[in-house]
């Protein structure tokens, strides 16, 4: 607990913003769903992803992949939106991990000269766009990407490799963690947790555009 009291010390949260979003489905309680586990526990015990886990959840996501832009709507993006604006994210090289099948990826490509896309599900990447960023088949635990060599990674009901995105991000990059559905995001962090999975060198701003949260992180 210690450690979350001291994450929360390096936390400032702004105003939320509170739009109602009519894509919101209202059966869903996230906090329910087995991923939340492997979430929390990819977040603090990164010895938990086993090749086995990786080969299950490419399973998993592969499966819902066809039917995974339906999710999406423009409220969703208008959320990542207010993260890079809000959290002030200037950024040359972007990497969107966990990219899906692109709902967000159009966004990044708008303001980053280089987005690099990437996913672990061949069925997602697929039905992603080819013409907007660049899409990488990688796992976000091995990233395809030298060391400092990153300005921004983000990502968007992912989960949080702590270790590797410290890697891959140059001294004063940002995480930027969006959950479109809040606490009810089945892979969900809150803000704080983030801060605390990342460690102690790091500090962020935090805040809600409707039902999302979000959170930018900096070292
Ligand atoms: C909940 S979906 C979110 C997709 C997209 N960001 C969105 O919100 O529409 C999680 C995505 O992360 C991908 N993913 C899961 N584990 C991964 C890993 N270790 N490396 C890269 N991608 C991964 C899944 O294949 C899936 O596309």
């Amino acid at each position: 607990m210690t450690d979350r009291v001291d994450a929360a010390a390096r936390l400032r949260e702004l105003p939320a913003r509170a739009v109602p979003d009519p894509d919101a489905p209202t059966d869903q309680d996230g906090s329910l769903s087995p991923i939340r586990a492997v979430t929390r526990q990819i977040a603090f015990d990164p010895g938990g992803w086993t090749p086995q886990r990786a080969a299950k959840i490419a399973e998993l996501f592969d499966g819902l992949a066809p039917q995974w832009g339906e999710r999406s709507g423009p409220q969703r993006r208008a959320a990542l939106t207010d993260a890079l604006e809000r959290g002030e994210v200037h950024a040359s090289v972007c990497v969107e991990v966990g990219s899906g099948t692109g709902t967000f990826t159009e966004v990044l490509a708008r303001r980053f000269e280089t987005v690099l896309a990437v996913d672990l599900s061949l069925e997602m990447l697929r039905r992603a766009p080819a013409t907007v960023g660049t899409r990488l088949w990688a796992d976000a635990a091995r990233l395809p990407m030298g060391d400092g060599s990153v300005d921004a990674v983000v990502l968007v009901n992912m989960f949080l490799f702590a270790d590797e995105l410290a890697r891959v991000l140059r001294p004063g990059g940002a995480v930027v963690w969006v959950s479109s559905l809040g606490p009810r995001t089945p892979i969900y962090l809150a803000p704080v947790e983030v801060l605390e999975a990342l460690g102690p060198g790091w500090s962020g701003v935090a805040s809600a555009w409707g039902e999302a949260t979000w959170c930018v992180a900096r070292r």
